[in-house]
């Protein structure tokens, strides 16, 4: 989604800004823009369409910014009006007087627009955001004209916040004016901000990533608050104005765990970083000798949690995934009624939230907005919410009561995977963690976290085999529709099989339980069509056999994931992909992974932009 960096002190702006926009890119975006005033208080604003080098190829190449210490620079991924270089950020007054950036979408822009064309102000693009910086520069113009703001007070300041007054929707915002050249006005609602704390200078910026090179103190907005950043001081306030003692934290991870290191993709990375993120995740929290899982955020809950009638968990795209799995593993385990909803239905729906209902939160983010909205939803119907995040200090994690970090470490391909498999680690924990409390047995605890402990090793046996997954992809990658199956815990695991291919290769792919093909998918199975089984040993396995029959006679084409041993699988499919043999509830997690592989491999066949795939944005901020 659209990225934010901007920057005030004493450094030469430029590089750190087009830096820090490199390290957004892989949210998504489709135009990039900076703004940056300079010695002689004058602004300046480059914007271009596509990647962040054709910005700085024009940089460089004619349209060179003179030095300057303040600016800010934007991605953009388009809500309002196509991605051109009109709309790319940043926008302007009508006067050039004043630039903003923003993340989140202003929803009552038409209105605005036409309150402020009325007023003779015109607009050169589509977006809402023009209507924004617009509007601040005409509170801007008025403020100045009534001569009314005490002196040592930002005008700019007051008019950010008489134009956020009129402003129904959300944002992220940094904004600079000619006239306070050492002024740099952020604010937020919805769309996340945070303020890297330097030695005279601030860097701000939508994620940590473009911050972490510079600082790792932070102060995290809260929605409605505001900071006035200048290079010797700095406050922070609620848009209403009223001053707030920041809290200054320091970001987890360093400047290493967001390279590349030898991988050719952050997705290949990630997928065969899963092992090790897996690892961190269990550190300290599953001990498998006395059967008890420790979950430190869940501490001041854990009665609450005791007591649950009902758990909804709530989440987007894969994450929703993963709920899904957490919707089986904690009724198989905990024995408490579970459902997983999706964030975007469950806010609009007037759910019913009974005493005794536990909501929780899955994202990877931390800031996807039909999460957050949801989350909200739950906390103002009263139940228990808690998060499953991997943002530390993300909004959803900050908002919630207590929950458990993923700690994957950052994931910066758009293809989620290890955040995926860590979710499901966490949610076969909370299971492991209720069910204890709840109807389990020590040796069962203990049988389950020793297998769980175990996961790590036997991934590697699973990668090890991604230049046999790679042949497959590369036999299948011309096929413009697949179908994934799997029925139980596996249910799940195909649905993200099924999305990771659509996502970084644009083929079209369904995943459903393998019972529901022949209620209508059948229809498609032809010789052209690939259908991806997860078909490991376990109680439904038989039944698996039959429904890759089902598929064998009408010509399809059999990609297996089965168990190691299980020899006959060869001569129902076309090709096996063997996973070690694990108890069934652990399953996806090492079922997932071939599937992650095959996607990859199939869109780098494909020639796809396999971390920035098309239209998809890491975090959508929006609704
Ligand atoms: C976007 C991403 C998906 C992700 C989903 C939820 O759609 O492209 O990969 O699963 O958002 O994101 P979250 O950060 O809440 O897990």
């Amino acid at each position: 989604m659209c990225g934010i960096v901007a920057y005030v002190g004493r450094k030469v702006c430029q590089p750190l800004l087009i830096e820090g926009l490199k390290r957004l890119e892989y949210r998504g975006y489709d135009s990039a823009g900076i703004a940056v005033i300079d010695n002689q208080n004058k602004l300046h604003i480059r914007r271009a369409v596509g990647r962040i080098s054709v910005l700085e190829n024009a940089l460089s190449h004619g349209e060179a910014l003179p030095k300057a210490h303040i600016g800010m620079a934007h991605t953009r991924w388009a809500t309002h009006g196509a991605p051109t270089e009109a709309n790319a950020h940043p926008h302007s007054d009508n006067g050039g007087m004043i630039a903003l950036v923003h993340n989140g979408v202003i929803e009552n822009y038409v209105a605005l627009k036409q309150f402020l064309s009325e007023k003779g102000h015109t607009f050169s693009s589509q977006t809402d955001t023009e209507v924004l910086a617009v509007l601040i520069g005409d509170f801007y113009a008025e403020l100045k004209a009534k001569n009314h703001v005490p002196h040592g007070v930002s005008l700019l300041q007051r008019a950010v916040q008489a134009a956020l007054h009129q402003v129904d929707g959300t944002y992220g915002i940094a904004v600079i004016c000619q006239e306070e050249p050492e002024t740099l006005v952020v604010a937020r609602r919805g769309s996340p901000l945070i303020i890297g704390v330097g030695q005279h200078e601030y860097i701000v910026a939508s994620d940590a990533s473009a911050i972490v090179e510079h600082t790792a103190s932070v102060i995290y907005l809260n929605d409605n608050e505001m900071a006035v950043l200048h290079p010797d001081s700095f406050r922070t306030s609620t848009i209403d104005d009223t001053e707030i003692s920041p809290v200054i934290s320091q970001l987890e991870n360093k400047l290493e765990a967001y390279g590349l290191g030898d991988y050719e993709h952050y997705m290949l990375k990630e997928i065969f970083e899963q092992p090790v993120s897996i690892a961190n995740c269990l550190r300290g929290r599953a001990d498998a000798k006395e059967g008890r899982i420790v979950l430190g955020g869940l501490t001041e809950h854990s009665r609450e949690l005791m007591r649950a009638r009902r758990i909804i968990l709530t989440a987007q795209g894969t994450a929703w995934h993963a709920g899904l799995l957490g919707d089986y593993l904690l009724e198989d385990l905990a024995k408490v009624v579970t459902e997983c909803t999706y964030a975007s239905e469950f806010r609009y729906r007037n759910p019913i939230v009974e005493e005794g209902t536990v909501l929780i939160a899955i994202s990877q983010s931390g800031e996807t907005a039909d999460t957050l909205a949801a989350l909200r939803e739950g906390k103002e119907k009263g139940a228990l919410c808690l998060g499953i995040v991997n943002v530390v200090g993300s909004t959803i994690a900050r908002e919630t009561g207590g929950g458990i970090y993923l700690h994957a470490g950052p994931e910066i391909g758009v293809a989620s995977t290890k955040a995926f498999t860590c979710q499901c680690v966490v949610l076969t924990m909370l299971s492991l963690f209720l069910g204890r409390r709840r109807y389990m047995g020590q040796s069962q605890c203990q049988e389950i976290i020793a297998g769980l402990c175990a996961i790590p090793d036997q991934m590697q046996a699973v990668l090890a085999q991604s230049e046999q997954i790679k042949e497959i992809a590369g036999k299948f990658c011309d096929r413009e529709n697949w179908l994934f199956l799997g029925r139980g815990y596996h249910y799940p695991v195909a649905l993200e099989g099924a999305l990771k291919l659509k996502e970084i290769s644009y083929i079209h792919a369904e995943g459903m339980p393998a019972a529901e093909m022949k209620h209508g998918p059948i229809a498609l199975i032809t010789p052209e069509m690939p259908v991806v089984f997860v078909a490991t040993r376990g109680s439904q396995y038989e039944k698996v056999i039959s429904n890759i029959e089902e598929v064998r006679a009408r010509g399809g084409k059999v990609i297996a994931v089965a168990t190691e041993g299980d020899t006959q699988m060869r001569r129902y499919s076309d090709h096996v992909i063997y996973v070690p043999h694990v108890m069934e509830c652990l399953q996806p997690l090492l079922t997932v992974v071939p599937l992650q592989l095959l996607a990859y491999h199939a869109a780098v066949a494909r020639g796809c932009n396999v971390d920035k795939p098309r239209n998809l944005a890491k975090s959508v901020t929006v609704e």
